[in-house]
């Protein structure tokens, strides 16, 4: 007997190519319920000497409440923001990170839901759910879910890679950091597919990746076939010491603008080359400020709302003037409290439906 028919509506609530076209749904992250994950020597690759330290110490504890509410407030202005610029804006529901669970051979607790962009990849009218590196993530998308199920009820597509196994066979046996110098050395193996959805940026049908920490060449593989041939993803060789996560090293703003980081671009790729390319202003986050998982250059990771508008962190006058001049109007917004938690506007979000279609810009 057939089954009940999926009422599909004729237009797609998920449509999103690129980081620019005119954004009207997104989802922005929450803070609440944050905690430091279980050491792990995958939790450790990405971070710096003195992050490390503070992992270790901290870990399984929960994230300190006045910098959680600190955050909290932060993204609610963020809310208002976008809301006040037209878009509808969807939070997921707040949850308990403290719970235990596990896969034959380990158990963890998790981390946060914070950074919906760092787990769900859109493409088109298509939402991939990351297969996360981290044992701390693995159940990092199950916020999302109600979101995702009504979006696919609506007509999106829904896919997800294989579900990562997680043994000690994806993590590197005794792994340390390359020496100064040497080529960067990633703390997982090519065991099954992983990959975080914020080491990829999408430029309509070109998609620009990045192997890092917790993105192998088989997770990047697998989103190569599952798109097919109406995409081409590159793989960027990039010099990141801890890499994690492509969106504070490359920013593509508009068709033709690129925001690249000082260092970590050795060469523009080719295929940019009728772009106009700009390296991000210096961040201006103070010495003192508790990072606790990213640097400094968290100040390029912006959000276009379309090609002219552009969220900076209200304290960052240098990358407000650098937009300004570039055409683009900044709208501010305080945020170096949610900074500390490990990204920004960028990684805050993930965009449902942007308005436009798919093209190619090179
Ligand atoms: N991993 C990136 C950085 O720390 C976001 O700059």
């Amino acid at each position: 007997m057939p089954g009940p028919k999926v009422p599909v509506e004729s237009e797609c609530p998920v449509n999103s190519y690129n980081e620019w076209d005119p954004l009207e749904e997104v989802i922005v992250g929450i803070v609440d319920g944050a905690r430091f994950p279980p050491w792990h020597v995958e939790v450790g690759a990405p971070l710096s000497t003195e992050q490390r330290a503070v992992f270790r110490e901290r870990a399984g504890q929960p994230f300190p409440a006045e910098e959680i509410a600190a955050a909290r407030d932060e993204l609610d202005q963020l809310v208002d923001i976008l809301q006040g610029e037209g878009v509808t804006v969807r939070r997921p529901e707040p949850r308990d990170h403290g719970r235990t669970y596990g896969a034959p051979g380990w158990s963890s607790t998790g981390l946060y839901d914070a950074m919906p962009r760092d787990l769900l990849l859109v493409v088109g009218d298509d939402v991939i759910e990351a297969p996360m590196a981290w044992r701390s993530r693995h159940h990092a998308a199950s916020a999302y879910r109600p979101l995702l199920k009504e979006y696919f009820r609506r007509g999106a597509r829904w896919s997800s890679p294989p579900k990562p196994e997680l043994s000690d066979e994806l993590y590197v046996d005794g792994w340390v950091d390359q020496p100064e110098g040497e080529p960067f050395r990633s703390v997982i193996t090519e065991f099954e597919p992983t990959f975080d959805a914020a080491d990829f940026i999408r430029c309509g049908r070109d998609i620009f990746a990045q192997r890092s920490h917790v993105t192998n060449a088989i997770g990047i593989e697998w989103v190569r076939r599952h798109l097919g041939e109406a995409y081409q993803v590159h793989e960027l060789e990039l010099l990141d010491d801890h890499p994690m996560h492509i969106d504070a090293s490359v920013m593509p703003l508009a068709p033709g603008k690129l925001l690249i980081h000082p260092d970590r671009v050795p060469e523009v790729p080719k295929i940019f080359k009728d772009w106009e390319v700009r390296v991000a202003p210096r961040p201006v986050i103070p010495d003192g400020h508790q990072l606790y998982m990213t640097s400094k250059w968290i100040n390029m990771n912006v959000l276009m709302i379309d090609e002219h508008r552009m969220v900076v962190e209200a304290q960052d006058e240098p990358m407000r003037r650098f937009a300004e001049s570039w055409g683009i109007t900044a709208i501010p917004c305080p945020f170096r409290s949610f900074n500390s938690f490990g990204g920004s506007f960028h990684c805050a979000t993930v965009d449902v439906r942007r308005r436009g279609g798919l093209c190619s810009y090179f």
